[in-house]
Formats: C-alpha cells, sequence, structure tokens
C-alpha cells in the first residue's frame, strides 16, 4: 500500500503547471508583452539590451511581489527513510518537498506553495523547451552538531537570480522574500541535512519561463521552485588536488555575452570540452579568453593563484576580474574578502586582474607559482596541482604528495567556520 501511495503522490498529486492552468492564469494570448516593444527586438534596436531590459523591470515591478505570509504548505504523506551519510551521492537523492510559486504578467507572484516533491506538467510547447528561458542558483543550508541550520551569504544568491533572470526576460524576486522563503523550506527539511562537518543541503532555486508558446518573446508567466538535495563533502578523504587541461579551442563565455548570469544555457556547452579534458587525462578543463589566452575560469568553479612578484617577490593573490566573462561567484567574493581582511595584513597584495596562461607558465618555470585553486559552493576550494597547456605542464606549486596550498587550507576552514556558525559572522544567516 504505502508503494502504491508513494507513486500516487510523486505522480499524480495535482500538477502545478496544467495546460488548464497556464491558459487560464497565465494569459499566454495577451499578456503585458504581446507587443513587445520595439528595442526588444534585437536588429530593429538602436538602443542598449541593457535599456530594455530597465523597462521590462519597471512594468514588473508595479505587479505584486513574493508574499511569504501568503505561503502555504502541505505535507508529504509518504516521508522517506533518509539516506545514510556516508551513501550521499551529489545531486542523486531529494528531500520530501518542493517551494514553488507561480508569476504571471498580469498577477505578478502568486501565493507560495510548499508541497510534496513531485513532477512538473508542461506542456510541450512551453518556452522554457525551446528557447531556454532557465536560470538557476547553487547554496547550501548547514547543520552544526547542536541543531542550529544556517545559510550563507543567500543575498548574494537572491542577486545573482535577479541579475540572471533579468537578462532573459524573466521575473525578479525581492531577495527578502525570497530568502525568508527558502528559509522556510530549508527549515522544513532540515532532517535531511547531517549535522556532520562537511555535510549540507544543497538547494536548487529555479525559475523557467512556462508559457505555452512557440513565439520567440519574453514569457507570459514563469515558475520559481526550489528543490533541496543532501550532499556530503567534496572531499571526503581530504583534499585532492585536480589536473586542468587548458581549453582554448572553445570559449565559455565573452565580453557582452551571458558567461557572468548563471543561466542553464551556458552548462550543456560545456561539458563536451570538459570530456575532451577527461579523455587527456585530466579532472577538469581550464577556461581561457581570446588570442590572449586569459585564464578565466575552472569548469565551473571560479579560479585563484597565488604568485610571488617578479620585481618584488611579495605574495599576491589572483583572480579575474568580474569582467562579464566569469560567474560572480559567492565562495570567489568570500575568498577575496577575506584576503583583504586577513592575508593583507600579512603582507598580500590581493588583486582582481586579468592575467594570461603564458603569466602563469613563466611564474612557474621561475618557481614563482605558489598555489592555484577553484572556489565554488559545492568544494569551497579546489586545489590544482597542474595545467596541460600547449603540449606542456604547468606545475602549480604543490609539492609531490601535497594536496592544498596553504591559502586554499586557510580560506576553507575560515568559510566552512562561517557557514556552520564557529564564527559569529554577518554572512550567516541563521534559519531558526
Ligand atoms: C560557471 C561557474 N563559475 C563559478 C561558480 C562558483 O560560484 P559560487 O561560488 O557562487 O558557487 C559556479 C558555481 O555554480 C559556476 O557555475
Amino acid at each position: 500500500m504505502s508503494a502504491f501511495f508513494a507513486n500516487t503522490v510523486r505522480s499524480s498529486y495535482k500538477p502545478i503547471m496544467t495546460r488548464r492552468s497556464i491558459s487560464t492564469r497565465c494569459a499566454p494570448k495577451t499578456s503585458r508583452i504581446a507587443k513587445p516593444p520595439r528595442a526588444l527586438v534585437p536588429c530593429q534596436s538602436r538602443r542598449p539590451y541593457s535599456q530594455s531590459i530597465q523597462a521590462q523591470e519597471e512594468a514588473i515591478a508595479k505587479l505584486p511581489g513574493l508574499d511569504p505570509s501568503a505561503l502555504t504548505i502541505s505535507h508529504s504523506i509518504t516521508p522517506q527513510v533518509l539516506t545514510p551519510p556516508e551513501e550521499l551521492v551529489f545531486g542523486r537523492a531529494f528531500t520530501d518537498h518542493m517551494l514553488s510559486i507561480e508569476w504571471t504578467a498580469s498577477s505578478g507572484w502568486l501565493a507560495p506553495r510548499i508541497t510534496p516533491y513531485q513532477n512538473l506538467s508542461l506542456d510541450p510547447a512551453t518556452c522554457v523547451f525551446h528557447y531556454a528561458f532557465e536560470c538557476f542558483e547553487g547554496m547550501k543550508a548547514y547543520k552544526n552538531n547542536e541543531g542550529a541550520v544556517r545559510l550563507f551569504r543567500p543575498d548574494k544568491n537572491a542577486a545573482r537570480l535577479n541579475n540572471s533572470a533579468s537578462r532573459i526576460a524573466l521575473p525578479s524576486v525581492d531577495a527578502q522574500a525570497f530568502i525568508e522563503l527558502i528559509a522556510k523550506f530549508a527549515e522544513m527539511e532540515q532532517r535531511f541535512i547531517p549535522a556532520q562537518r562537511g555535510f549540507s543541503l544543497y538547494l536548487r532555486p529555479t525559475l523557467i519561463g512556462t508559457q505555452r508558446t512557440l513565439g520567440v518573446g519574453p514569457p507570459g508567466s514563469a515558475l520559481l521552485y526550489v528543490i533541496a538535495s543532501p550532499v556530503g563533502p567534496y572531499y571526503p578523504t581530504g583534499f585532492k588536488a585536480v589536473s586542468l587541461e587548458a581549453t582554448s579551442y572553445a570559449v565559455r563565455a565573452w565580453p557582452g555575452g551571458v558567461g557572468d548570469k548563471k543561466l542553464g544555457a551556458n552548462y550543456a556547452p560545456c561539458i563536451v570540452p570538459q570530456l575532451q579534458a577527461a579523455k587527456n587525462g585530466f579532472h577538469q578543463n581550464l577556461w581561457l579568453f581570446g588570442e590572449e589566452e586569459y585564464v578565466t575560469e575552472v569548469g565551473t568553479m571560479n579560479f585563484f593563484v597565488a604568485i610571488k612578484d617578479k620585481e618584488t617577490g611579495k605574495p599576491e593573490l589572483w583572480t579575474a576580474p568580474l569582467d562579464g566573462t566569469i560567474l560572480d561567484g559567492v565562495t570567489r567574493d568570500s575568498v577575496l574578502d577575506l584576503a583583504r581582511e586577513r592575508l593583507v595584513k600579512e603582507g598580500w597584495i590581493v588583486k582582481e586582474k586579468q592575467f594570461t596562461m603564458s603569466e602563469l607558465a613563466e611564474a612557474a618555470d621561475d618557481g614563482r607559482l605558489m598555489e592555484a585553486f577553484g572556489t565554488g559552493t559545492a568544494a569551497v576550494v579546489s586545489p590544482v596541482r597542474r595545467i596541460g597547456w600547449r603540449g606542456r605542464m604547468v606545475e602549480c606549486g604543490l609539492k609531490e604528495g601535497v594536496e592544498a596550498g596553504d591559502v586554499a587550507k586557510r580560506m576553507k576552514a575560515w568559510i566552512e567556520g562561517i557557514q556552520y556558525g564557529d564564527e559569529e559572522h554577518e554572512w550567516s544567516y541563521k534559519v531558526r
């Protein structure tokens, strides 16, 4: 009977986006964008695209915003048996519930709902499937051994979600309301968060255009949903430095493009270069840009190097600047802030600057490249041992048998200390 129930609940629970709900709620035929402003048609536009995005945001701002007080909760009648923490695999298991909020061009954000985790039912003509109206966030809830649940800098995720959404004509959210709803959801699912260090609940806010149309234009309806997946430590047995293949035959992002937005459409094209790197014996690929071969990001992480200055010999921490070709990572920003607060007084110089692969190779040859690491929510930091580039190996400063440099180790300890609440910090958002 329970199997029957589980099946019933997961597959035949009233779908969130039925054909009917889309056609009645979303008024696809006569949405506010039935006649797109001329400036939205790129080939006719005399204005920069960003101005048209602005205009649209102003129209949307007049509609009802996210309202946490209208939240309704319907509990799962088939709560899962928890997966033992040591068996957790990233992104495989999900919690019992999901948070969903529909939006329409005529009514704004509708009442948020926490429901049992369930399939979405979307018409095959829904615009997300055809024109990639999708953006997402990746954030985590952490539990310490006293049971306190915390989010880490959720305001940064809210701001980035809005930044991504506005670029693809999807609606924005009020950051405070978004955080309140995510916190409520995380609180509700807290039994899924193991209290051991390194474990967390990965939260995946996802915003999609749901209008049923093959017409290319801004969606008249959207759905923001949040699902959650309990995850274990990225390095269950301690740091493992990775090797990278520098990719210059494919470009992830370019000035004026959308590489600084967290759009699903940015990720699928990255898989083949990653497979190529794996085929050549590397763990990940390093994205370069331009004839100069500027170093931008590693796989789906930001990238840092610790390097001694050629003239002064002083230690410097470098990462690529936010010039539109890299994602504004929450971890990147945290590493920069902590470095400015804690490393500068030890004599470090912190730089957001463009740097090239040949500068790294030269520093490695001179013995000035101290360490390199990626940063992201999943791992916090991921140390890099070597980079394959133009048929040679650039060694990144780690001695044989050493898996992480000093800066990477300290950054991980500092950031995790804040995430789990060992250190009281304004970046830590207590859920209850
Ligand atoms: C392309 C890309 N760069 C960088 C990052 C790191 O961002 P964050 O530190 O916010 O996780 C991510 C993480 O999702 C990413 O997808």
